[in-house]
């Protein structure tokens, strides 16, 4: 009798599986047990470092390398629903949060690890807001991450977004949006178009239905749906409104700026002004933040001649201002990364017809796993001069496009640690909280660091 060989099962790919209609997040099982989170540990390859040789020809081009992007999907006044991301799900799940009378979620950039020993930085933070998703109340539960820029380093190549993103949240339970920051989009000379690093972002963060992509390999998350690289997202009690503030290392820009950066496209002033007229005709009542990567402020010492590296972004804030200050219209608080650190300023705003000046927070959280950097270095013949909480920092706000009756206010800062925002909403404050990753996951909830807190009718801070 002859002997049947045994049928090879063929190994399942990704290519093989049936696209989802609807969107997958965490991984099915929780790969912890105890006290530690067991990781893929063939999971992180550190991308290919730019050879030393090229170091100062990147940071030419980078200084002059602007990039187009595409119109976002939809009409400039659209929105994009929490409901929609959460998938079929969705509006039962927006109205548990309704109903909980508050919202919460995460927010921080520059979250890509470049090298092996900064992989458990970024692991750290991932852990840490993973932890939060799974074991607080209900009530207390994130309902998404936003993540602020720079996601892939060195320059949102595919092969690198399983290694600095996908795997690293692989448990995190709920979507993930995202605006990309300048190392997500600047192109390298000689990348092929489909190879272009907003490409594989907009594959990852902006498809049309949530499915599958390469870059995730064997992890089941399915790509975002988000209309765009600019996008506003609403959400019970808030809406976010973020800008694609583009490629350069230093400033970041939202448009042209009048044709002086030839090739970028003025699609988001139509945009910022569609969206802050719909805020204000609907009477909308919820915090609405403005996110970028770039920020417009980030600390450089006055006169010592020692700074920080990376730059504030006047011109870009001064557009802001501008199509604010027409619309009547001004955000609850501002949120950016770039800057791998935590800063937290106020700026107080006299706006146009409103009964009391504004208390806006504008606030940096770019220390999300790629390499914590100091606020001020020292330069030949001056000793890096870091400042002190409270101090008053006008000269970085030079232009402002709206009256400023108080300089700017450089509240507190961190800039030796690794950490992340969390943010709740509720009919009447904005609440926004620093938190230090710290390590372990299986740790009552940390206290936060910092803590800002603004009343949604007046605009004026009520904590910090
Ligand atoms: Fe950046």
């Amino acid at each position: 009798m002859p002997t049947q060989k045994p049928r090879k099962r063929p190994a399942p790919t990704r290519s093989t599986r049936a696209p989802s209609p609807r969107p997958v997040f965490e991984e099915p099982t929780p790969l912890w047990g105890g006290r530690t989170l067991r990781r893929d540990p063939t999971g992180y390859n550190p991308p290919a470092d730019v050879r030393p040789e090229d170091v100062a020809e990147f940071q030419q081009l980078v200084a002059a390398g602007a990039v187009s992007f595409p119109l976002s999907r939809g009409n400039p006044g659209d929105l994009y629903e929490l409901a929609t991301a959460l998938g079929p799900s969705g509006d039962q799940q927006v109205a548990l949060i309704e109903n909980a009378g508050r919202i919460v979620f995460h927010a921080v950039g520059d979250i890509g690890a470049t090298n092996t020993g900064h992989y458990q930085d970024e692991v750290s933070v991932a852990d840490r807001m993973t932890a939060e998703c799974q074991v607080t109340k209900m009530q207390d539960r994130p309902a998404f991450l936003y993540l602020l820029g720079d996601l892939i380093y060195d320059f949102g190549q595919a092969q690198d977004y399983y290694g600095q993103f996908y795997e690293p949240y692989r448990n995190y339970a709920g979507p993930i949006l995202a605006i990309p920051g300048n190392h997500d989009s600047f192109i390298v000379p000689g990348t092929p178009v489909a190879a272009e690093p907003l490409t594989t972002f907009m594959r990852n963060f902006c498809a049309l239905t949530p499915q599958a992509t390469p870059e995730a390999g064997s992890l089941h998350r399915t790509a975002m749906t988000q209309p765009g690289v600019y996008f506003s997202l609403d959400a019970p009690y808030v809406r976010i409104i973020g800008l694609f503030s583009n490629a350069l290392e230093d400033p970041g820009l939202i448009s042209s700026q009048g044709g002086r950066w030839g090739g970028v496209p003025d699609h988001q002033l139509a945009f910022l002004t569609a969206q802050l007229q719909r805020v204000k005709s609907e009477k909308y009542a919820g915090a609405v933040l403005l996110a970028t990567h770039h920020p417009p402020f980030s600390f450089f010492a006055e006169s010592s001649g020692s700074s920080g590296s990376h730059g504030c972004s006047p011109d870009m804030l001064a557009q802001i201002d501008q199509v604010c200050r027409q619309v009547g219209v001004y955000p609850h608080a501002f949120l950016a990364g770039h800057a791998h650190n935590y800063q937290r300023y106020t700026r107080t705003v006299r706006f146009p017809g409103a009964p009391n000046d504004y208390d806006v927070p504008f606030i940096i959280c770019g220390d999300g796993g790629h390499n914590v950097i100091s606020l001020a270095y020292s330069t030949p013949g001056h000793p890096a001069r870091e400042p002190v909480n409270g101090s008053s920092v006008g000269y970085l706000d030079p232009n402002p496009g709206v009256p400023t009756p108080v300089p700017l206010l450089l509240n507190s800062f961190d800039d030796t640690d690794y950490g992340y925002l969390r943010v709740s909403v509720d009919r009447e404050v904005l609440t926004i909280t620093y938190n230090r990753a710290g390590t372990g996951i299986t740790t009552p909830p940390l206290v936060p660091a910092d803590v800002v807190a603004v009343n949604l009718a007046s605009h004026t801070l009520v904590a910090g």
